[in-house]
């Protein structure tokens, strides 16, 4: 299998380190990569006969550009190179997240897909902003789009629900979808604590971003579900449909009361089906020791789908991180290669 990586900062690095380090392992299931490509916004790096992984990492690791590499490295490396070139098979996407246009992802899924090369991809934006048009690309040109690591990393949402719930339809999809939110609301039950240090502890310990607006909020909830729902529910959502709550405004009584009622407080986006279509919500509830996500601790996530034939099925877990996002973009590739369909 040949395959391009566009974006090689913390996941597109830990990918690579990944191939190298199974490459015996996946070689066992029948599985040979060919890294044709890595490719960043100033250059790239082309070897028609397969990049060299450990030394691309230790050369890159000194500081160095990706397109001084001696090994194929050059300024002109670029997307629409490896197009005209049409020597790879699988495109994997790995460049940074906008929210607001999908870019610079979107233009090079898209060119991707109608040049018949799969692609998997971690990035949230164009999935978030244009699944439907991008899924139906993919069909239409008999490839597949793999967007498994783009909700939840290493936790087998997306494509629990496309896989494992096959065949049954999604009544509701409820989920804790964000790790630090989760970790502060623990923090201050555990702790007795006031909002802000738990925030602070988060950020202290590297699990809170300096800005932790997106996740506090409530938008990163929301966007996974979006995502979630719009691929597993059939919906042309967008986040103006979605009520969103965040955390900011707890108050440590509203978690004793909680733990009071022998409940706990938990960020939750749900996307239920009623009679007016699919609804969509992140709020904070109160659940209780029966729930699914009620054991849900610290930066873990879960999902919870409910069926009309196959029932209720909860995911929960999963590592963080960039390597997790890696291995969650291989698992997309191996399965690839078993012969998955994940555009229908
Ligand atoms: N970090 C995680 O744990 C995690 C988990 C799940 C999903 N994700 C998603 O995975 C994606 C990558 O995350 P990351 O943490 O690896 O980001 P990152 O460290 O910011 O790396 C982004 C890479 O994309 C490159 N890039 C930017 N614009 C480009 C363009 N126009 N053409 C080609 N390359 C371009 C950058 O190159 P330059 O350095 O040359 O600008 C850089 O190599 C994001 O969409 C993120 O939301 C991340």
């Amino acid at each position: 299998m040949r395959i391009a990586l566009i974006g090689f900062g913390g996941v597109g690095r830990a990918f690579v380190k990944l191939l190298h380090d199974k490459r015996e392992f996946l070689a066992a299931q029948g599985l040979y990569i060919n890294l044709n490509y890595v490719i960043n916004s100033s250059g790239g790096v082309y070897n028609p006969s397969g990049i060299d992984c450990k030394d691309l990492l230790n050369f890159t690791e000194k500081g160095q550009r990706l397109c001084e590499y001696p090994g194929g490295g050059n300024r002109d490396i670029n997307l629409q190179r490896l197009i005209s070139n049409k020597d790879v098979d699988v495109l994997v996407e790995v460049t940074p997240t906008n929210k607001e246009t999908g870019e610079p992802g979107l233009t090079h899924i898209v060119k991707a897909l109608e040049n018949k090369i799969h692609v998997v991809t971690a990035n949230k934006g164009p999935i978030l902003l244009a699944y439907r048009k991008l899924n139906n690309l993919a069909v239409r040109n008999n490839v597949q789009l793999c967007a498994g690591c783009t909700t939840g990393g290493a936790l087998p949402s997306i494509n629990a629900g496309i896989f494992d719930l096959a065949g049954s339809s999604i009544l509701s999809i409820e989920g804790i979808l964000n790790g630090t939110t989760n970790f502060i609301l623990e923090e201050m039950e555990k702790n007795s604590i006031a909002y802000s240090d738990a925030l602070k502890k988060a950020q202290q310990m590297g699990i809170a971003e300096t800005d932790p607006a997106l996740d506090v909020e409530g938008w990163d909830t929301a966007v996974k579900l979006l995502i979630l729902t719009n691929i597993l529910m059939v919906q042309d959502k967008t986040l103006d449909d979605i009520q969103v709550e965040g955390i900011t405004g707890v108050k440590p009584e509203y978690i004793a009361e909680a733990k009071k009622e022998d409940k706990a407080l938990k960020l939750i986006g749900k996307a239920a089906r009623t009679k007016e279509g699919v609804e969509l919500k992140v709020s904070l509830e109160k659940i209780d020791r029966t729930h699914p996500l009620y054991g849900v601790n610290g930066t873990n996530k879960a999902v919870r789908y409910v069926s009309d034939t196959l029932g209720d099925l909860t995911v929960m877990g999963g590592a963080s991180g960039t390597t997790p996002a890696a291995a969650s973009l291989l698992r997309d590739i191996l399965n690839l290669h078993r012969g998955y369909r994940f555009s229908v």
